[in-house]
């Protein structure tokens, strides 16, 4: 039998987020956009997220079912990966047919001897039972708490342990369930659009979770295609938008400098809100992006390419600066999987300088009464809380005015740190 499309699309969309490096979202659009529209686009789609989501405890699961893991191809994990989350977590495939495609594959790409190895795994993980879906299964096989937490829950062991020193057991358990939930999709409703109250009364009653312009929603409704199209929405995670007015934005005096500002995602948050913002940003492609952004919301913001660690040379000075910097991504694990399999304790510390450049070079800009605040989407406290502490601690003319972080009982599935600081 030849490999289904979808398993095929899936494994390419792996190679090029795992083994080349590329971020995740870009490999699913590289993969897939030669691939007509139809359900193979959906599976490939579902089965890479998923594979990624769970490949800590899949990877457990073939360190018990493989007589040499250390010593497989790692090609062969790779096709029992994907196939192992199928069997596991896809219902509405039949056994066989999984079974069927994964040892195919694994004879057409190494040899029968392969085949056969490929084919005993998965029967072994099917004789199984239902022992592996609960968290018993890992808690008996793992020596010590940490090592049951990355098994279960698909987690590099450094990570756990960065957020059980960090935030404790019980903020760690629901930080590491939400990064193996598919999270909610995010609307924000451009309040500056004709259309902006009617849009958000056809979101209300749809959404699982809002603030007064977002909401967070199960499933994308059709009418959503035609908002985008117009301008009256754009997908923005909740807690994207959450953490901005749980840092007090409404309050931000304009002109504000978005100095990362990327493709422009709070950028226009701001402007919709009322806010004359001016972007930067160090990459130029995103920029552009930026710049068609504001063509289909209706706003033609100043933006231009600039380092944030400086040097500087601005003609006007902003009242606010605004930092949505490079991190980690620690918060966004839901919806970017892959972060959790590249990213290394080493980058986190890289990004702890970086950002603190950019913190010294934009403060600078601001004058006494200007606001300084400052966001990542990581769970990493040296990027987010203890970056702030030691920015005060070297600037005493900055007064902390607020902090935030988001609250797991919101179940939107991201987190995001903000802070904002007034300079005396
Ligand atoms: C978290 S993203 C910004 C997301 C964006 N604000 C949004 O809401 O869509 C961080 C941005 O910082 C930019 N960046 C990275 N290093 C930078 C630097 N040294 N100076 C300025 N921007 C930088 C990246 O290009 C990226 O667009």
């Amino acid at each position: 039998m030849s490999t289904p499309t979808a398993r095929r699309l899936a494994l390419d969309i792996l190679r090029r987020t795992l083994d080349n490096k590329q971020d995740l979202q870009a490999a699913v659009d590289d993969a897939l956009s030669p691939v007509p529209a139809g359900p193979d686009k959906g599976l490939a789609t579902e089965l890479a997220y998923g594979y990624l989501r769970m490949r800590g405890r899949i990877n457990f699961l073939l360190s018990q079912l493989l007589k040499n893991p250390h010593q497989t191809s790692p090609i062969l994990k790779r096709i029992l990966g994907v196939a192992m989350y199928e069997l596991l977590f896809l219902t509405r495939i039949p056994d066989y047919a999984t079974l069927d495609w994964a040892v195919s594959l694994v004879r057409e790409r190494l040899d029968a001897t392969m085949g056969r190895v490929a084919n005993g795994v998965l029967r072994s993980l099917l004789r199984l039972g239902l022992a592996p879906r609960f968290p018993d299964y890992y808690q008996t096989k793992t020596i010590g708490h940490d090592q049951y937490l990355a098994a279960w829950y698909s987690c590099p062991q450094w990570l756990v342990r960065l957020w059980l020193d960090g935030y404790g057991k019980e903020r760690t358990d629901a930080f590491l369930q939400a990064s193996i939930t598919t999270p909610p999709l995010g609307v924000r409703v451009n309040r500056a659009h004709t259309r902006a109250e009617e849009v958000r009364d056809s979101l209300r009653p749809l959404a699982q979770n809002s603030s007064e312009w977002g909401f967070a929603l199960p499933q994308w409704p059709d009418f959503l295609a035609q908002a985008v199209a117009e301008g009256s929405a754009t997908r923005q995670s909740l807690a994207a938008q959450k953490i901005m007015d749980a840092i007090g934005m409404a309050y931000w005096p304009s002109p504000v400098l978005d100095a990362c500002a990327g493709r422009g995602g709070k950028t226009y948050l701001l402007s919709e809100a009322g806010k004359s913002v001016w972007a930067s940003d160090i990459n130029v492609f995103r920029l552009r992006q930026l710049k068609a952004e504001g063509a289909r919301l209706g706003f033609d913001v100043p933006a231009f390419r600039a380092q944030g660690q400086g040097p500087w040379s601005l003609r006007q000075t902003p009242h606010t600066v605004f930092l949505d910097v490079p991190c980690s991504g620690l918060g966004v694990l839901s919806r970017r999987p892959d972060i959790k399999w590249k990213r290394t304790a080493g980058d986190c510390a890289g990004l702890v300088n970086l950002q603190e450049q950019i913190l010294e070079a934009t403060a600078a800009l601001l004058s006494s009464g200007g606001c300084l605040a400052y966001v990542t989407c990581t769970l990493n406290p040296e990027e987010n809380e203890r970056q702030i502490e030691r920015f005060t601690l070297r600037h005493p003319e900055f007064t902390s005015l607020r902090q935030a972080q988001s609250d797991p009982a919101e179940a939107l599935g991201e987190f995001f740190y903000g802070a904002v600081l007034r300079k005396n």
